[in-house]
């Protein structure tokens, strides 16, 4: 079988700026052709890590063979401390040094870190080049790689150097994603479930049903969930480019995800998607114990993403470092958060997430007090 006849075409349509995101188990063999008419010269540029690099390398370069394109390559070591300005000077460095032009392409080859700081490169390489994402997790897949944040960290914080930047293509090989550590992948399946809790109930009943298909990678299964994903935020960001409006309900589960990974400093014993999906279902759960949720739509909701491994709840966590007060002066610190309140993503229900402007902080401390007690 042509694995050709099974990808997924998702459409951004942002006018002049408007990109194909293309979808599917062995997506990749596109990346020549569509190259070939984008590209001035064929030659490339290729940020990526080195665990990608170690595990992919030829697939990429197989991909564009035969269309004789010419691939220089700049692999940096893996994890979220790559994503520093330091090494963004390196990798506009590299693309001086290497003769980049407008005309040319820089492909970001692998996950959220890669594409943040490949896009903020291509961003500023002689104020716009080409840009290509070539997502490898699968968080990269249906989330960073689609609405063009980029971005890079400073002591100072998280994602705070950036700019808006579109690519100008993405392909999503979930081929690609069969190396991936099964937690990695469990961490992006969370921003899968949250498109079907923000406004999508069919599709949360999908996943329900079938998400150990796409957990197990059944190319059937990951490309229908990864482009209902890409298709999801694309719909998002069409609406909202800038984050002014309705982008907000993208950080379902985020508000008190962020304050459960600040509290745990960023430790990688909890994954920002795992922060997500405990996130996720203490709004639900929040949302019930403040009459606007349905209690059984938070029970399904924790019962679905427990079944997939994700935590969902307190138990077992350590009662200081996550102690109800540091985590609600963290949510405190939120950028809108004013006198005692704070914007939260909340539900009517499952599918229906809205945003609640002015959630108060002593009674999200009063829940998540509760719940510590609950928690074994
Ligand atoms: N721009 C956005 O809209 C947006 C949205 C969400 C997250 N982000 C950013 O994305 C980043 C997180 O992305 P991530 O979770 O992809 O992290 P990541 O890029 O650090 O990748 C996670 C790990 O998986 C490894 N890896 C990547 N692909 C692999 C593969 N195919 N096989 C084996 N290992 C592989 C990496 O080397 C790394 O160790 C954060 O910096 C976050 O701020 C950005
Ligand atoms: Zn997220």
């Amino acid at each position: 079988m042509n694995p050709n006849t099974s990808l997924e075409t998702v459409r951004v349509d942002l006018g002049a700026r408007a990109y194909d995101i293309l979808v599917g188990h062995g997506a990749l063999t596109e990346l020549g052709p569509r190259l070939s008419v984008m590209l001035k010269r064929p030659r490339a540029f290729v940020l990526t890590d080195e665990t990608v690099m170690r595990h992919h390398k030829g697939a990429l370069e197989g991909a564009v063979k035969t269309a004789g394109i010419h691939l220089d390559w700049y692999s940096l070591p893996p994890g979220e401390k790559t994503k520093s300005f330091a090494n963004l000077e390196g990798v506009l460095d590299w693309l001086l040094a290497g003769g980049a032009d407008r005309g040319d392409t820089l492909i970001a080859f692998g996950g959220g870190v890669i594409g943040d700081m490949g896009g903020l490169a291509a961003s500023l390489m002689k104020r716009g080049m080409g840009f290509v994402q070539v997502p490898t997790t699968l968080l990269a897949q249906v989330d960073s790689s689609v609405g063009g944040k980029t971005a890079v960290n400073t002591p100072r914080g998280k994602n705070l150097i950036g700019a808006f930047y579109q690519p100008r293509l993405v392909i999503a090989d979930t081929a690609l994603l069969a190396t991936l550590p099964e937690r990695e992948l469990k961490a992006g399946y969370a921003e899968i479930v949250k498109y079907g809790l923000i406004n999508d109930a069919p599709f949360f009943d999908w996943l329900a049903e079938n998400g150990q298909k796409v957990l197990a990678l059944e190319p059937e299964a990951a490309r229908y969930a990864v482009a209902r994903s890409c298709a999801a935020k694309a719909a998002i960001v069409v609406e909202d480019e800038t984050e002014t409006g309705v982008r907000q309900l993208l950080n379902l589960g985020h508000t008190f995800g962020h304050a459960f990974e600040a509290a745990n400093e960023y430790r990688e014993d909890l994954l920002h998607g795992e922060a997500v999906a405990l996130g996720m279902a203490l709004a639900f759960r929040y949302g019930a114990a403040s009459g606007i949720t349905p209690a059984a739509d938070a029970a399904r909701v924790k019962q679905v993403l427990g079944a997939s491994g994700l935590p969902v709840s307190l138990n077992g966590l350590d009662r200081e470092r996550f102690a109800a007060a540091r985590l609600a002066s963290l949510m405190q610190q939120d950028k809108k958060a004013r006198a005692g309140r704070v914007p939260l993503i909340l539900a009517r229900g499952i599918g229906a997430a809205y945003v609640h402007p002015d959630a108060d902080l002593a009674s999200v401390e009063r829940f998540l007090a509760a719940e510590l007690t609950e928690a074994t």
